[in-house]
């Protein structure tokens, strides 16, 4: 009984999820050089942070563009994820200016305050931590960004606090 519950709702999220995809491509009138947008907007709405297989020949076929040309940009990209990942990608810049800043420490930090290790993601799929090149806030090295914020100065005070109100705001979206 249980399991037949599951693969319901399974079905119901794969259904409400291709409705989402066809939106989002029909929102950009099926054009194929809106690739990288459409695939971003699919990437951001995954809630897992990456673009799965299906989405991906969904759109090749929508678009009306061979596979290989839809995974090209996939693999390209460094914007772009084909695994899972947690709903927030904390990437740690590893650029030059901000490593001679201790970037690694960095890492370290994030790495006790979520225990995980980089390249991994939390068991709550809350938090996946990367390394990333240059964002462009040198001036304000070490460096960490999720999502479009940029954080500074980073202290291990301050990377305690931006993963606590991190994991607020999701409680509070729950
Ligand atoms: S080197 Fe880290 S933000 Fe530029």
């Amino acid at each position: 009984m249980c399991c037949s519950k599951v693969t319901k709702d399974r079905a119901l999220e794969i259904v409400r999820r291709y409705d989402q995809v066809l939106a989002i491509i029909n929102r950009y009138g099926k054009a194929k050089e809106q690739l990288l947008s459409i695939l971003l907007d699919i990437q951001a709405t995954s809630g897992e942070n990456y673009v799965a297989e299906e989405w991906a020949e969904i759109v090749a076929s929508q678009l009306g563009l061979p596979i290989s040309k839809v995974h090209d940009v996939l693999t390209f990209y460094a914007m772009f994820n084909i695994s899972q990942k947690g709903k927030y990608v904390i990437e740690i810049c590893k650029s030059t200016p901000c490593h001679v800043t201790k970037a690694d420490a960095v890492v370290a930090m994030f790495e006790e305050a979520l225990g995980i290790k980089l390249g991994e993601t939390t068991p709550d799929n809350l938090f996946t931590l990367m390394h990333t090149s240059c964002v462009g806030a040198c001036d304000i090295g070490p460096v960490a960004k999720i999502g479009d914020e940029v954080y500074g100065n980073l202290t291990a005070a301050k990377v305690a606090e931006i993963v606590t109100s991190y994991r607020g705001v999701s409680s509070c979206q729950k």
